[in-house]
């Protein structure tokens, strides 16, 4: 599959191979920055996201937004994007027939965007394009090198609304990933 970005978002649109085709509102494709070197990945759209088609514009999302601001990234510039572009029943795990069916679709938006830097938000993302068995409680801000790209993975923003205590992890690792972020654009020419 090499497509263009209005081939990849129609296909999205269209998207039926897999069941929660029948059950979403919207697909979201995800939002941003075409040409950020950062990309954020998340689990799958909740219930605000399936009406919006907008990815974390929820509570979670909206915690995610200061943790942006807090470390001085502004969503524009980077880019957001799911493992599912459409939402789970009930916000349950996607399924690996899920993740294996729409993989495709993230992979292309990989391909078009070229990021230096993608940072999973929470397991789900993390154990599909890092390792199958990462652990976030033990790994998440760890860094590895994977072709072109350096991968991380913090806790996922709805982590965070439930444990506070996670928040202070979750301000250090943003921390490193916006300098990373920052020390990129300086080495452009
Ligand atoms: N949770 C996610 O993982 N993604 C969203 O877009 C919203 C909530």
């Amino acid at each position: 599959m090499t497509m263009t970005w209005e081939e990849l978002k129609a296909r999205c649109e269209a998207c039926e191979d897999c069941a929660l085709y029948r059950t979403r509102q919207r697909n979201v494709f995800g939002v941003g920055n075409e040409k950020a070197t950062l990309l954020f990945v998340g689990e799958a759209p909740g219930a605000d996201e399936d009406l919006s088609g907008i990815p974390f514009v929820g509570k979670a999302g909206q915690l995610f937004d200061q943790f942006l601001s807090a470390v001085d990234i502004d969503r524009d510039q980077v880019y957001i994007a799911n493992i599912l572009k459409c939402r789970p029943p009930r916000n349950r795990d996607p399924e690996p027939s899920e993740q294996e069916a729409c993989f495709a679709h993230l992979r292309e938006q990989i391909r078009l965007i070229k990021p230096k830097l993608i940072v999973c938000l929470g397991r789900i993302a993390a154990m599909r394009l890092i390792r199958e068995d990462y652990r976030i409680t033990k790994e998440h801000g760890s860094w590895v090198k994977k072709g072109e790209f350096e991968i991380t993975a913090v806790y996922h923003p709805s982590a965070l609304l439930r444990d506070v205590e996670k928040r202070e992890a979750m301000l250090a690792d943003m921390t490193v990933i916006a300098k990373k972020w920052k020390s990129l654009a300086q080495e452009l020419p």
